[in-house]
């Protein structure tokens, strides 16, 4: 485990939530858009979303060793490293999750992606529609409460956050476009 990392300037969004510049062109962007805009539903998940990078449980989307999602994980990692200013043996695992107006599929929930302190999550926009939510956070996920926290309306950008908190997918909007949402965790081995 080494201290000090190489740091990427972030802004700091609230609850500890940090945004990161993805750092990826125009090319692999339009490239990890294509690649994921076909995506399959993964039978252990809710919704169209599945794997592309890290563990390859699924194999649904077969993109992973692309060099564009290869360059989309490393720069995951890379916020990761800087938010903890570590670099440790670690574990990462991505995915895409697909939504739109008329979607079929199971609607998302409340959740969480650990119970421990050793673990960050990560959401990149690829595509939002204009009147599409982002990620809603909250301690207390009571409707009638409205302490809801949400991500900015923003494309391209990594939002980091420890893995342990609470967190809701959001709507797509009412246009039918696709929102498609890349995922990740990453954490200590
Ligand atoms: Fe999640």
């Amino acid at each position: 485990m080494k201290v000090s990392a190489n740091l990427v300037p972030y802004e700091d969004i609230g609850l500890g939530i940090r945004q990161y510049d993805s750092g990826l062109d125009k090319e692999v962007l339009d490239d990890i858009f294509e690649l994921c805009r076909y995506t399959l539903p993964c039978p252990h998940h809710p919704g169209f979303q599945c794997s592309i990078f890290g563990d390859p449980r699924d194999k649904i989307l077969k993109v992973f060793n692309h060099p564009s999602i290869q360059k989309l994980e490393e720069s995951f990692v890379k916020c990761c490293q800087s938010y903890w200013n570590l670099e440790v043996d670690h574990e990462v695992t991505g995915w895409v999750y697909l939504s739109w107006t008329d979607s079929p599929h199971s609607k998302p929930f409340w959740h969480r992606h650990a119970e421990d302190f050793y673990r960050l999550s990560g959401v990149l926009y690829l595509t939002l529609p204009e009147d599409a939510e982002t990620t809603w956070f909250s301690r207390h996920y009571d409707l009638e409460k409205k302490d809801f926290f949400s991500l900015p309306h923003v494309t391209n950008k990594w939002f980091i956050f420890p893995s342990m908190m609470n967190h809701l997918p959001g709507h797509p909007g009412n246009s039918n476009e696709m929102r498609i949402c890349i995922a990740a965790d990453y954490w200590i081995k």
